[in-house]
């Protein structure tokens, strides 16, 4: 699918499998969370623009690569898109955080903002969205609209998991925003989860089931 890169890296995909798994432990799953955030993260950071600088080694002078521009933005759907971020901030601690909180009407399946709290100056930064599961995508869309309001014209979206309908929606709305999934499930089912999925992310993060 155009604008969707699927992290098919055998260490994204066995910890993946170990998320699904049902036995699976809440500390077991947060672990797992963290080390796939840092692997995905890698891999959507991966042609981030450099620079050079002059330093000097002890052995010399050289003209050595940097990451170009300002900071960093990983933008978290709450709640559960903050499963992500310890993994992706152990990659790039200078990282600046948005907190976008979006929770479903269990009814409409839409998205309702509760809250958001974003850097001012997001024109100037890559902003990478994460929410580990794109479902519905309409807390996706949502969520990347609040952000181009306040001036992101550099976004990317990064999840574990998503499910062919919200990608169509996401992308479609969002043509310019590029998605970084480890894995296309099969569909939704009739309460907008992922099948085969691996349940409600959130709850299988903060043990609140
Ligand atoms: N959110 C989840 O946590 N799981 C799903 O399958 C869909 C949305």
């Amino acid at each position: 699918m155009q604008g969707v890169t699927v992290v098919d890296h055998p260490l994204v995909q066995h910890k993946l499998t170990l998320m699904r798994d049902k036995t699976t432990s809440t500390a077991g799953f947060r672990t797992l969370l963290r080390e796939i955030a840092t692997l995905l993260c890698y891999e959507v950071t991966r042609d981030i623009e450099l620079e050079t600088i002059d330093i000097e080694t002890p052995m010399g002078p050289m003209t050595a690569p940097i990451i170009k521009g300002k900071k960093l933005v990983f933008a978290s759907i709450l709640r559960a898109g903050n499963g992500l971020l310890d993994g992706m901030l152990d990659l790039v601690p200078a990282a600046r955080v948005a907190h976008i909180g979006l929770y479903r009407d269990h009814e409409t399946l839409e998205p309702v903002e509760y809250y958001f709290k974003a850097p001012a100056d997001l024109e100037n930064r890559l902003v990478i969205v994460v929410d580990p599961m794109l479902a519905t995508g309409n807390s996706a869309i949502a969520a990347v609209e609040r952000l181009k309001e306040r001036g992101a014209n550099k976004v990317r979206f990064l999840c574990l998991l998503s499910a062919p309908e919200g990608l169509r929606k996401f992308t479609a709305a969002h043509p310019d925003v590029p998605i970084f999934t480890a894995a296309i499930d099969s569909h939704l089912n009739d309460i907008g989860y992922i099948v085969p999925g691996l349940g409600d992310a959130g709850d299988r993060m903060f043990g609140t089931k």
